[in-house]
Order: structure tokens, then C-alpha cells, then sequence
């Protein structure tokens, strides 16, 4: 997929490729702090980023990416942070909305839509409705989500159907979750030097790799996502099976 006209640069070949990609936007605060301008700066910097890294991932052929936009726990940073973050939300869709309606990208949301402002919902609303027909890519905006509010969620939702003990199995809570429909991730990136997954993806995350980059996530460029892929390739995913069972030599 090239969602702009400009060319990049020269993709690498990556031999294996993670059909789902997450990852954890995260150093925004301190891209600014380093440059004396302001988080509001940061974010928008962010968000400025969101584009070429879709376009880059989508260019591999990474078939799903799942963005950790706004946690449940950001609601706790000051005001004006907050509304400016929830103002970006819009504006991205405002203006990249038909780049990635026309590109053949299909925008999903997970998290909780009804605590945010009208206007963000109508926009989240009408971009998830507008690009539903396409297939090349999904590209998932978690935005006030938190992993263990969704397992709570669909736990709720066996409850409430009064399935017997026997019945919650795994698949039953996996068909409960936001992330209905979609593989669980396959690589899970995190900017910003952090190690940690700070409730994102608590239950889908459980077999997935991850890549740890100090990188702030403005400066989460080309370079970075082919590194993130390349290293990707060279893993062995076991799923707790042993080698001959999963087909590879490397131990
Ligand atoms: C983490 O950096 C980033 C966020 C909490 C917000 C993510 C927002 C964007 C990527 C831009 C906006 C995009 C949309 C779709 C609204 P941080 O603030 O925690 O940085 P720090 O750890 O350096 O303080």
C-alpha cells in the first residue's frame, strides 16, 4: 500500500512478516521536553508521525496495526493535555480520512467510544463506517481502551448471557473482546525506552513478540519499523511447544 505519492526508502526484504502489528506510541512528552516545547507539541508531532508509519507498515504488507492513541489512565493527565490529544483525534480524521479511504484502508476503533466527546465519537463513527468496505489493511485506533476493562467487559457479557462454568473457555472470552474478527498481535512494538505494556492488549498479547525501542515515538520513522520487522523475522515463536514442533532449528 502507498498512501502518499512521495517514495521512501528502499524497503527491505523481510522473510517472515507479523500479520499484526501493535504498538504502544509512547515518548511524545519527552520529544518535546528535549526540544523546550511543550507536550501539546509532542503529541502533535505524534500525530504527524501516525501517517508515514502506517503507509511504511502497510508497504511490508502488514495486514493489521493496532495504535495505542489514549488509555484509560491518560484521562488523569492534566485538562489541557488531555483536550488536546482528544482535539488531534479529530483533526487526523479530518484531514488523512479520505488518504486512507482511497489507499484501501479499513479504520476500526477499540475501547470505550461513549465516555468521549460527541463530536470525536461522530468522527470515529462516520471514519469506521466510511472505510468498512475496504480490505487491504486495518489499521485499529485504540482509543480510550484498557486491556483489562475489555477482559472485565466480556466476562460481563458471559454472565450476563448465563453461560455455565464449563462454557468460559478461552474462545468464548476471546469472541467477547474489541479485538473480535482480528489475529491476535504477532509483534508488539513500544517506543519511548519503556518496558512495559501498560494494559494494552493484556489478553491478545499473551504469545506475541516484542520490540523495545528507545526511540521517542516522533522520531518512530521508516528506518525504525523495517529494523522492528527485520528483527522480527529472525525470532522463533514456539507457543510453548518445542522446536520440531514448530518447524524450526533454532533453539
Ligand atoms: C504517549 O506519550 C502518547 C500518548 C499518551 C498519546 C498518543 C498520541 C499520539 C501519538 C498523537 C495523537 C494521535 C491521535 C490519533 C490522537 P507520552 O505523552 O506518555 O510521552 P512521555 O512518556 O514522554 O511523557
Amino acid at each position: 500500500m502507498v498512501v502518499t505519492a512521495v517514495a521512501t526508502s528502499p524497503l527491505p526484504r523481510v522473510h517472515t512478516l507479523p500479520e499484526h502489528v501493535a504498538i504502544i506510541m509512547d515518548g511524545n512528552g519527552r520529544w518535546a521536553q528535549s526540544r523546550g516545547l511543550s507536550r501539546q507539541d509532542g503529541h502533535r508531532a505524534g500525530a504527524e508521525n501516525l501517517r508515514p508509519v502506517i503507509e511504511r507498515f502497510g508497504e511490508h504488507g502488514v495486514r493489521v496495526l493496532t495504535l495505542f492513541a489514549f488509555s484509560t489512565e491518560n484521562w488523569g493527565r492534566p485538562r489541557a493535555e488531555v483536550e488536546a490529544i482528544l482535539r488531534l483525534a479529530g483533526r487526523v480524521i479530518d484531514r488523512d480520512l479520505h488518504v486512507f479511504e482511497d489507499a484501501g484502508v479499513r479504520l476500526c476503533h477499540i475501547g470505550d467510544l461513549e465516555q468521549l466527546p460527541k463530536v470525536l465519537q461522530k468522527k470515529i463513527r462516520m471514519a469506521v463506517e466510511r472505510t468498512a468496505g475496504n480490505d487491504r489493511m486495518t489499521v485499529n485506533l485504540a482509543f480510550n481502551y484498557g486491556g483489562r476493562a475489555d477482559i472485565v467487559a466480556a466476562v460481563r457479557q458471559l454472565v450476563a448471557e448465563g453461560v455455565t462454568p464449563e462454557a468460559v473457555t478461552e474462545e468464548a472470552i476471546a469472541a467477547r473482546l474489541c479485538t473480535v474478527g482480528l489475529p491476535d498481535p504477532d509483534l508488539l512494538i513500544r517506543t519511548g525506552g519503556e518496558h512495559r505494556i501498560s494494559n494494552f492488549l493484556v489478553w491478545q498479547a499473551a504469545y506475541c513478540e516484542y520490540h523495545f525501542t528507545t526511540a521517542y515515538w516522533p522520531d518512530f520513522g521508516v528506518a525504525e519499523v523495517d529494523a522492528a520487522l527485520l528483527e522480527y523475522s529472525r525470532r522463533c515463536r514456539r507457543f510453548g511447544l518445542v522446536p520440531e514442533d514448530v518447524g524450526t532449528d533454532a533453539v
